[in-house]
């Protein structure tokens, strides 16, 4: 089966992080997002993956070599200019005579999808959609169905407390090959606003929630969420040998003081965590440095980031390079 992954957003939410790479290539227990999506993907009969591309495009050669090391074909197909959700799948060239997933690279799950194909063809829908249930749902695009499933409308981010239902799109769909039909070539069109809206109209599209792990990693907070379910096992994933309340994974070449006290972190290779510091639910990219004495909870520092000695970080979110409590220059 084939599968289109969008992955040209800016991920304007999540800079600072992405002025420097794009959001699906952000390490989740060290292990780069979109892998961990592939290999979900992989799980449930994909074995042809379309990388749909514009911002930083070529920062996703390592993930293809990743993935054609293990046996799938991977194709890339570029926007010059984002087309949005919709654009980018016209843009994606030949998807077959078959259904086909295309699924937000910024969505960390492990739904089960091969129900969802099953229940698309049960449908016989043109477009299947997965659904979450949310506490809040004003923050996403909420999808309203009868009892057999069949959607009936798209409300893209409503006033709060306004919404018909907690079920908000999970960002993963079903797609009949002639969907791609109905989106013209050549210009920007929004799957959730022009598409989805326009195959509801017409009766044919369908949804279902299944209940299983689901997170969006494009706000620093729930970016750093997604690292801590993997750290705690909420999130089930081999990248975390030994999941808990505490775990730490250290990539390689990381140094870390036998006084430190680390607990709920993902340290990228070759970071550096001095004597004395505190380091609690936070992610650091590789080469970051907490120096003796610090303390840094609930952050995310970037790649080659530092925090000086004594200083104490708490909800921060460090671009790639920057420094902390630094007396000799640049400090913040
Ligand atoms: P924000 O700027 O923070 O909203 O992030 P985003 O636009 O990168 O992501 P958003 O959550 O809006 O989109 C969901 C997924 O679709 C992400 O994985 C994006 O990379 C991807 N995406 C969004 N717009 C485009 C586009 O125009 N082309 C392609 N190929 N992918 C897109």
């Amino acid at each position: 089966m084939k599968a289109l992954i969008l992955v040209g957003g800016f991920g304007t939410r999540l800079r600072p992080l992405t002025y420097t790479r794009p959001k699906p290539l952000l390490p989740v227990a060290n292990r780069s997002h979109v892998e961990h999506l592939i290999a979900l993907l992989a799980r449930h009969g994909v074995d042809d993956v379309t990388l749909l591309t514009s911002y930083m495009a070529e920062a996703f050669a390592g993930v293809r070599s990743w993935a054609e090391a293990r046996g799938l074909r991977v194709s890339v197909a570029v926007e010059d200019e984002p087309l949005g959700t919709a654009g980018a799948v016209r843009n994606a060239g030949d998807v077959g005579t078959e259904p086909f997933f295309v699924v937000n690279g910024d969505v960390l799950t492990d739904a089960d999808l091969s129900r969802l194909v099953d229940l698309h063809r049960r449908a016989r829908a043109r477009a299947t959609l997965l659904l979450k249930r949310v506490g809040d749902p004003s923050a996403y695009g909420v999808v309203p169905t009868d009892p057999e499933g069949r959607v009936l409308g798209f409300i893209e981010k409503p006033e709060p407390g306004t919404a018909p239902t907690d079920a908000i799109n999970a960002g993963v769909y079903v797609f009949e090959p002639d969907v791609l039909e109905r989106i013209p070539e050549g210009r920007a069109m929004s799957a959730e606003r022009e598409l989805f809206p326009a195959l509801a109209a017409d009766g044919v599209l369908y949804a279902t929630a299944l209940g299983d792990y689901w997170i969006d990693i494009g706000t620093p907070a729930t970016y750093l969420q997604a690292n801590l379910d993997a750290l705690s096992g909420a999130f089930r994933t081999d990248a975390v040998p030994a999941p808990g309340p505490d775990a730490v994974v250290a990539g390689e070449g990381s140094l870390l003081a036998p006084d430190a006290r680390i607990s709920s972190a993902c340290l990228g290779a070759g970071c550096r965590v001095g004597p004395g510091a505190e380091v609690t639910r936070c992610v650091l990219l590789p080469g970051a440095t907490v120096e003796a004495g610090a303390s840094v909870v609930d952050s995310i520092l970037g790649e080659g980031a530092f925090v000086a000695g004594g200083c104490a970080l708490s909800g921060a979110v460090l671009a790639d390079g920057d420094r902390a409590g630094d007396r000799s220059g640049g400090s913040r």
